[in-house]
């Protein structure tokens, strides 16, 4: 096999943000966004030269203000789905501990949401296949 792949690798890295009653932080995609409207995990694109974590350290802290140290993350499982125009590799970590509160810093709308609850909230189709990980393990 060789060639071109179809589909462009895309990296995003996303996290499930925990509180102290196991509710988890979804974020809503804004409008102008592709897939607006859909409710996601915070995190965002893997930029070059980044790592995950280091990636994901940035994103939570544009998106929400919040700081997170590395040793705060702990990789949990990850996504894979092909959309029309690109193949998206998503690792999903998951964090307990932070500083700060998280807010809204991109006129997302944020919710605390039950794993279990989680369906009531549609999500991109990549996300969706993460939730049964969340529920097992809170
Ligand atoms: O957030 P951003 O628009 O940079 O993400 C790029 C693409 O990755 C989105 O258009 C969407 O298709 C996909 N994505 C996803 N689930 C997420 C974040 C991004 O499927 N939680």
């Amino acid at each position: 096999m060789s060639g071109t792949p179809k589909h462009p690798l895309l990296l995003v890295t996303a996290c499930a943000l925990v509180d102290a009653d196991g509710r988890v932080l979804l974020t809503q995609r804004p409008e102008g966004k592709s897939l607006a409207g859909l409710w996601e995990f915070p995190g965002g694109k893997v930029e070059p030269g980044e790592t995950p974590e280091e990636s994901l350290i940035r994103e939570l802290q544009e998106e929400l203000g919040i700081t997170v140290k590395p040793a705060c993350l702990a990789p949990l499982t990850f996504a894979s789905f092909t959309y029309e125009t690109f193949h998206l590799l998503m690792p999903l970590f998951i964090c307990r501990r932070y500083e700060g509160i998280p807010r809204s810093m991109e006129g997302q709308t944020l919710k605390w949401v039950r794993p279990k609850d989680m369906r009531d909230y549609p999500m991109p189709p990549a996300d969706i296949p993460l939730i049964p990980f969340l529920i097992d393990l809170l």
